[in-house]
């Protein structure tokens, strides 16, 4: 078997880790008994690129459950958890291609690896396995093979989309982030702790009593808003859509431009999926040592490279953390790179979140081969039925029972007639 990890040794502790987020996805293990039974995956080849870590292990365990051959690669170059990459490859014989801190040839040599094993569905997070497949370099025949795929992030999703609205799609997507059971939790709930876990692991500051700046209110920097104010920061939000502008407002948050809020910033997290929201024009007035952080799937939010111009200096403090000294003698503080800090200094969403994603991940592989052929070069939602069944399973698992309508609640909702 082919592979590219750290080191094979790490297997042992990344197995005991796998084992402990298992206990966490009681769905996603459901869904692994019933696939080992059923085994609706035979004779097909999953490539994921996905973030490597041990809840990601444990939707790879599911699909080969269900008879899939995979391979794994990264779809982030600082989020692989070298440890499950190990013990993937050596206790579960699942080809993985990652290294933490990867550099960019590398992480792309990992996609082309992946890429090379011909697979019949594609499982991306943020589209890099996509547009690879996309790009003219890779052989046709490989091209035409893949069914269809699936993928796990808004940024993936978004760029999915304009592809299929350009007509250069060239197999059918489903959009898993779009899933209510994915987006109203993993990006809400999840990123809101994990970024959190991953600025205060990183620096180790104390959230109670600073101004946190979220660049963005969509479902994942409003997740990040809520649990930063919930720690006891004073949460400021910065919108470009009037709307989500005024859903911060509503929900008690300042709203104000990036180039006010820097002023006050002690920290500023940007979750907007959109490329340079702190830029030049910011670093120059913002408060001396301000902590600089992204969530965001790209490295692209924060521009790095207007920092580096501004700067005179550049000193690693801590692992994640690097100090910018400016011309002026003001510090700024740039955590993981700019990349997702909640993956980079962290280890991701928690494996109860994660379970409702990757139980969408592992259905919405099973729908692709019972439906592919009906599918046209589009990107679909994932079906109401796989949505609602694993709200059931997840309320299940909570030892929650909820009420059923009654005969007459139904004809009441289902008639146009009865007014009062
Ligand atoms: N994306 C965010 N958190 C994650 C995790 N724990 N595993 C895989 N992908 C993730």
């Amino acid at each position: 078997m082919n592979y590219d990890i750290q080191d094979p040794a790490l297997a042992e502790v990344g197995k005991q880790r796998i084992y402990w987020a298992d206990r966490f996805m009681p769905v996603l293990s459901q869904i692994r008994e019933r696939f080992e039974i059923e085994k609706p995956l035979t004779g097909v080849r999953i490539a994921a690129c996905l973030h490597v870590t041990t809840e990601t292990a444990n939707l790879m365990r599911t699909l080969k459950a269900g008879g899939a051959e995979t391979v794994l690669c990264a779809s982030n170059p600082l989020s692989t958890q070298d440890d499950v990459a190990a013990s993937l490859v050596v206790d579960c014989q699942i080809p993985v291609f990652a290294i933490k801190g990867e550099d960019t040839e590398t992480y792309y040599r990992h996609i082309d690896a992946a890429i090379d094993f011909q697979p019949t569905i594609t499982m991306d997070d943020g589209a890099d396995l996509v547009s690879k497949l996309h790009s003219g370099e890779v052989e046709a025949s490989i091209v035409d093979g893949v069914l269809a795929g699936t993928e796990e992030t808004t940024t993936g999703v978004i760029r999915l989309k304009s592809m299929a609205a350009e007509g250069v799609l060239k197999y059918p997507i489903v959009a898993v982030n779009d899933a209510q059971t994915k987006h109203l939790f993993d990006n809400r709930y999840g990123t809101g702790q994990s970024t959190l876990d991953g600025i205060i692991r990183a620096t180790n500051l104390l959230m109670a009593g600073s101004t946190f700046v979220v660049a963005g209110y969509g479902w994942c920097s409003r997740g990040l808003a809520n649990r930063a104010r919930g720690l006891g920061a004073e949460v400021i939000v910065t919108e470009v859509n009037p709307l989500t502008a005024l859903e911060a407002i509503m929900d008690g948050f300042r709203v104000m431009p990036m180039i006010e809020a820097v002023k006050e910033a002690e920290v500023i997290c940007t979750v907007t999926g959109n490329i340079h929201v702190i830029r030049g024009e910011h670093f120059e007035v913002m408060k001396d040592g301000c902590i600089v952080a992204n969530s965001g799937h790209f490295n692209v939010e924060i521009d790095i490279s207007a920092l580096e111009n501004l700067s005179q200096e550049q000193t690693t403090i801590r692992e994640f953390v690097e100090e910018y000294t400016l011309k002026d003698g003001r510090k700024v503080y740039l955590l993981g790179q700019g990349r997702l800090i909640n993956l980079a200094a962290a280890e991701g969403h928690p494996a109860s979140v994660m379970d409702m994603s990757f139980a969408n991940q592992a259905l919405s592989a099973e729908h692709i081969i019972q439906r592919h052929q009906k599918m046209e070069n589009q990107v679909y939602g994932v079906p109401q039925d796989i949505d609602r069944t694993i709200a059931s399973l997840k309320l299940k698992a909570f030892g929650v029972e909820i009420d059923q309508l009654t005969e007459e609640q139904e004809t009441y909702l289902n008639s146009w007639t009865m007014g009062t």
